[in-house]
């Protein structure tokens, strides 16, 4: 058994305390906001993850699992602390390191013991050495810490799941013993380890977000020309990433990345590599491409709408992908936000983020519990997140509950077909030929319907 401390309760943070707690370790969580240290002991969970309550009482009950809100009093029996706070974008898109730095400080004033300090939140190259220093600098007693790198490469809505059968684990350490007890650690989870130098921990964590995120605002961009060439993109999709060199995981059209890791994490290492004399040149496209990609879907359903001024749009999802309740930087309100600039009214719903987007909205958008409610006397529906519960949506209810006709897939999740046959206007993402001839013929002309000025066959 090994005692941790984990400091930063959010996604990552209790996803990680929870796992390791469940493989037999005694776990101490520890939060600034002490609201929500009282939810986690009163038996709650702040937000929406698949399978981590369940996993929090279990672990909680059986005494191997508890909550702070002080560091000194969470880290006191630790001999592994992680750092797993937020690391938000800065006003100048680098990475904001405010709370890294203000938890290394209250672990150093508390430190009495020889300490491993894991930095498991996304952080730029050095933060490592930063965190070292910050220690030296402020601790009280004559102690020793090893800081290591260990980035998390959970997704929200799986996290449990990936976190205990992940692809990797990546270690970044200088110290030999450190790795041993971090291999250790994480021995139960039989993954391969990467192990490195620090620094190289932390490159390897942008490297996957910024990849990843490249690959989706290259198939938006693939998509925009589809669109314009009479191309499907779904096919383009299957037959370009069947080959094994690319594959079709992060390969689909919509309505751009989002979330709390992508736009963030892409920007600041805009910002890292301009820093260290080797400014990225795809980088800023990958962020510019995925930012147009909204402004073009409200373009498209200005156009097919013929103006927005005095329109309804009812849109289906809130969340920046299925199975969260996390809104942040997701695309649907971006997307919500062009359509009330543009004059129109929105009726929205989502399985579980409304709460947290009411509280972003308030009155200004009108919040629903039953998605074809949000479809109720409404020019258009947009689906901006694909939750499976709209995957089977009753087209003929649909057109009977809308005042308008045009449905945009922002998702590409239906077969533009079956809207069709039902009187309904499809709007894709790439979609030039199936979306709009609906018979396989391709022509540059039918790309002119996508944005909405042709009417529905
Ligand atoms: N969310 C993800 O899917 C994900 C995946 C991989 C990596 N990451 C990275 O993990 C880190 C955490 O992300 P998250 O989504 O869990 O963030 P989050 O915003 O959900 O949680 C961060 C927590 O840290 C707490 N905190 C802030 N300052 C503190 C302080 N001084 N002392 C104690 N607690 C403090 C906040 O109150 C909050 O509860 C980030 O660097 C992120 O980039 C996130």
């Amino acid at each position: 058994m090994h005692r941790i401390a984990v400091v930063g309760v959010g996604y990552v943070g209790l996803v990680t305390g929870t796992c390791l707690s469940e493989l037999g370790n005694r776990v101490a969580c520890i939060d600034i906001d002490a609201q929500k240290i009282e939810t986690l002991r009163s038996g709650r969970i702040p937000f929406y993850e698949p399978g981590l309550l369940e996993l929090v009482l279990r672990n909680q009950h059986s005494g191997r699992l508890d909550f702070h809100a002080d560091v000194a009093s969470g880290i006191e029996d630790a001999e592994c602390i992680f750092i797993a706070v937020g690391t938000p974008m800065s006003l100048d898109g680098s990475c904001d390191l405010g709370a890294v730095r203000a938890v290394a400080r209250n672990i150093a004033v508390s430190l009495k013991r020889d300490t491993i300090i894991v930095n498991k939140s996304t952080v730029p190259v050095e933060t490592g050495d930063l965190v070292a220093a910050i220690i030296r600098e402020h601790r009280k007693e004559d102690v020793q810490v090893w800081v290591v790198s260990n980035p998390e490469f959970m997704r929200e809505g799986s996290a449990v799941a990936d976190f205990m059968s992940p692809d990797r684990i990546v270690i970044g350490a200088h110290d030999e013993r450190a790795v041993e007890y971090m291999r250790d650690l994480y021995a139960p989870l039989d993954a391969p380890l990467i192990v490195t130098d620090v620094r190289t921990a932390e490159m390897i964590k942008y490297t996957a977000n910024a990849f990843l995120a490249m690959k989706i605002s290259f198939i938006n961009e693939i998509a925009n020309v589809c669109e314009r060439v009479g191309a499907d993109v779904k096919d383009v999709v299957a037959g370009a990433g069947s080959d094994k060199r690319i594959g079709t995981s992060f390969f689909s059209a919509g309505l751009g990345f989002g979330g709390s890791c992508f736009p963030k994490d892409v920007s600041a290492l805009v910002s890292i590599s301009a820093r260290c004399g080797a400014p990225s040149q795809l980088l800023p496209a990958v962020l510019s491409v995925n930012e147009d990609q909204i402004s073009r879907a409200v373009e498209k359903i200005d156009v097919a709408l013929g103006g927005l001024p005095g329109r309804i749009v009812g849109v289906l999802g809130l969340a920046f992908k299925p199975n969260t309740d996390d809104i942040r930087e997701s695309p649907s309100l971006k997307l919500i936000e062009g359509l009330l600039a543009g004059g129109a009214s929105v009726v929205a719903h989502d399985p579980v983020a409304v709460g947290n987007a009411r509280a972003r909205f308030g009155d200004r958008v009108r919040f629903v519990n039953d998605c074809y409610e949000a479809a109720n006397d409404v020019d258009a529906v947009v689906v901006a997140t694909d939750w499976n519960e709209y995957k089977q949506l009753d087209f003929t209810i649909l057109r009977k509950l809308m005042r308008g006709d045009v449905v945009m897939d922002a998702r590409n999740i239906y077969d533009p077909e079956s809207l069709r046959v039902n009187g309904l206007r499809y709007l894709g993402v790439g979609r030039g030929v199936s979306g709009y001839s609906g018979n396989g013929s391709a022509s540059p002309h039918e790309d002119r319907d996508v944005t909405g000025s042709g009417t529905a066959p």
